[in-house]
């Protein structure tokens, strides 16, 4: 059985490129494994300071977990700060860090022209955060969406590095899990590469059905193909690569065939996309709404997942100390 550790960070509501990148990978893997699914906040200080905010967003993520179908009774969910080990293994594995290989990350790359009145250490550290989360249950395992890609690479090499410095075969190499072979990567439907929360053209779970008919008839297409066999432009690709993901392999190709022999009406394929989606997030929004106002049960899951990941997690954090020297007087 493989130890899984996955977490997302409580920036905001979940949209779909965080669901069929993520979150269903969480839920396909719960019943084969010893799983723990996080809620990242420490994550989100590095862009959301907002106090008012943070337990709320929290909060939404935890419901729209448990909407979607992540099991309290086989994963340990649980909120990353709750579990104070993280921040101790987090403080370790910094001095083993080198300034050089974290200013080249893409993603610290990224957020210097996005936030470049506010470039703090922890967007620098973010990846040995992530490391540390990962590391703490020392998992095999790690479902994520591909722009993540190159922060689990950097959790092998802390991984290796600290099993080199101190001469032991202790933490693993964890890898990405990939969902039917592949890292998927959702685009917009606004001609942007990728769904996301900062790129404003997210689809939620908890979007209602004429929201999401709203937003998917309004996305980016051309005039439509003049000859056959035509490339296609940004938008409508993403319209295609978005309708195999959601609708499967079978109604993406009835549609390639119609793009081909020019005979394609982008209203269709949107009504069917907007449908499908209704199909994946109805039953899901329905079920965060239930479970969104049972404080109760929320406090429960969230206690029992601290128990759970804190039990693994200060096990790791006391062999690491002993194996970097520390010893009890
Ligand atoms: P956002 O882009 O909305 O800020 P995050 O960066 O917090 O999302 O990502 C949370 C998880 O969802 C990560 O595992 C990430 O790989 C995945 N993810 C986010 N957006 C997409 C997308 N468009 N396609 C595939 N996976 C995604
Ligand atoms: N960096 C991830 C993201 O932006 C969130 C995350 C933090 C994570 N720690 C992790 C994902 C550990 C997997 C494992 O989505």
């Amino acid at each position: 059985m493989d130890t899984v550790v996955s977490g997302i960070r409580s920036t905001g509501n979940l949209h779909l490129g965080n669901y069929f990148g993520a979150l269903r990978n969480f839920i396909d893997m719960q019943y084969k494994n010893r799983c723990f699914f996080f809620i990242a906040d420490y994550h989100s200080l590095t862009t959301h300071p907002d106090p008012s905010k943070l337990h709320g967003n929290v909060k939404n993520v935890l419901t729209e977990y448990l909407g979607a179908g992540l099991d309290p009774e086989q994963s340990a969910i649980y909120v990353q700060s709750d579990v104070p080990e993280v921040t101790e293994l987090y403080l370790l594995l910094n001095m083993h860090a080198y300034i050089g290989e974290l200013q080249r990350t893409a993603s610290f790359k990224d957020k210097i022209r996005k936030q470049a009145d506010n470039v703090n250490a922890g967007l620098l550290t973010y990846p040995v955060l992530m490391a540390a989360d990962i590391l703490l249950h020392k998992a095999d395992c790690v479902p994520v969406g591909k722009d993540q890609e190159q922060h689990l690479e950097m959790t092998r090499k802390y991984a290796r590095r600290f099993n080199t410095i101190y001469g032991v075969e202790y933490f693993p190499e964890s890898q990405p899990y990939k969902f039917s072979g592949e890292l998927v990567k959702v685009p917009g439907l606004d001609g942007n590469g990728k769904m996301g929360k900062s790129e404003g053209n997210g689809i939620y779970l908890v979007d209602s059905d004429k929201d999401i008919r709203k937003k998917v008839m309004k996305a980016l297409t051309d005039s439509g193909p003049t000859e056959p066999n035509m490339p296609m432009c940004e938008g409508v690709a993403n319209l295609f690569t978005m309708l195999k993901i959601v609708s499967g392999q079978e109604v993406h190709d009835y549609f390639l065939e119609k793009y081909n022999d020019c005979s394609i009406r982008y209203g269709d394929l949107k009504k069917q996309l907007a449908e499908d989606m209704i199909k994946v997030i109805a039953p899901i929004r329905e079920r965060i709404l239930q479970i969104q106002s049972d404080d109760e049960y929320l406090r429960n899951v969230i206690r029992r997942g601290a128990e759970k990941a804190r039990e693994s997690a200060s096990k790791t954090v006391k062999e690491v100390r002993e194996i970097m020297g520390f010893k009890p007087f």
